[in-house]
């Protein structure tokens, strides 16, 4: 069965196809960072603009890299939220006439179930069971992930996501959008123990998370000495150190509370050096493994919701699919409230 995923929940065009018998065949994207860049942050009416321009061009290259025809495809996988609206609507339209026009499912997918399941692209695979670490730039949550559409929040952040509070303390560092590589590039130069700052809620005894102080707790710490190059390292070397530390520690802790020894990680901010170190050695120590998958389906990207949509037909084998005949977008979307699979 031949699925084509598309993803346009944020500042990602991504178009892939994945065959349920010989995997993914190919995949395309576009990312808008540099057009948003210029303005600290995505807009969104430029967001949704740009994925008009890029889907159709995309599909046909994703087409033409597997050497397929669109009357091969089988199901279209597109994001039906949480995302930004305009951008959603963009994707949904394309699905949904595609569906209508080649007589074919469509299945809106959620774009966290399209990252929680994307570690199953990767080889070495997890197997269900898992936990999920999910650190984006809008998301920070921990996930038991038991099967498909069986997924159970087990903390969350109750501010700012990991990848926003690296995005704002660049921005103060004086670092460009998004800054969280470039942040930790810096914090390599930077000297340890220099300044310490906070652990936000690491001694909550649940397993949320709050990352809003630690932006406060760096602009006080640049407002009170002269910021030279190196201070900057020391500062974006503190502010790692902290954040890597919670999001370790509160990872460690759904494992043991969980009796789980996998862990996934999944989103951009899983590109962090010291995170994957860090969290690598204390759960190995325990007896546990971390799978990182590879970047490009770490980050948004359309394999994952072709893969999550593959995953969902083969888990309801029985269930008949009509074409779409409308559509519609979920801006905001609870995962726990996700359609289980029908069998
Ligand atoms: O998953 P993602 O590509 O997009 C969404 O947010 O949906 O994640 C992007 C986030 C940004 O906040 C970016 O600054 C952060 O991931 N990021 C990093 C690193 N690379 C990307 N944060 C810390 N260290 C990195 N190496
Ligand atoms: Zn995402």
């Amino acid at each position: 069965m031949l699925v084509l995923g598309i993803e346009t929940s944020c500042d990602e065009t991504g178009i892939a196809l994945f065959d349920t018998k010989r995997g993914l065949l190919s995949h395309t994207l576009f990312s808008q960072i540099e057009m948003h860049s210029e303005y600290g942050g995505v807009v969104p009416e430029l967001a949704s603009r740009d994925h008009i321009r890029r889907v159709l061009p995309l599909i046909k290259e994703t087409l033409l890299a597997a050497k397929c025809g669109l009357h091969e495809i089988d199901a279209i996988a597109y994001t039906q939220g949480p995302g930004l609206a305009g951008a959603l609507l963009v994707g949904a339209s394309i699905g949904a006439a595609l569906s209508f026009a080649l007589k074919i499912p469509a299945l809106g997918i959620h774009h966290l179930e399209g990252h929680l399941l994307s570690p199953l692209l990767s080889t070495p695979a997890p197997n269900f069971p898992f936990i999920a670490l999910l650190v984006s730039g809008g998301h920070t949550q921990l996930m038991q992930v038991d099967a498909v559409g069986h997924y159970k929040l087990l903390g969350e952040t109750v501010d700012d996501a990991a990848g926003e509070a690296f995005d704002k303390t660049a921005k103060l560092l004086g670092l460009g959008y998004p800054g969280g590589a470039a942040l930790s590039k810096l914090a390599k130069q930077g000297r340890a123990g220099r300044f310490k700052l906070p652990r936000p809620m690491l001694n909550s005894g649940d397993l949320n998370f709050s990352f809003s102080g630690l932006k406060t707790a760096v602009l006080t710490l640049i407002n009170k000495q002269e910021i030279t190059q190196q201070t900057s390292a020391d500062i974006a070397l503190a502010f790692q150190e902290a954040i890597v530390e919670v999001l370790t520690e509160k990872s460690l802790t759904a494992l043991s509370r969980t009796g789980l020894t996998q862990l996934v990680v999944a989103g951009g901010v899983g590109a962090n050096d010291q995170l994957r170190q860090n969290l690598s050695s204390k759960a190995s120590a325990k007896g546990a493994t971390v799978f990182y998958p590879e970047l490009e389906f770490c980050t948004d990207n359309g394999a994952m919701i072709a893969f999550a949509g593959a995953m969902r037909l083969q888990a309801s084998p029985d269930r008949t699919w009509s074409p779409a005949s409308s559509f519609t977008v979920n801006a905001r979307w609870n995962l726990e409230m996700l359609e289980e699979p029908d069998n």
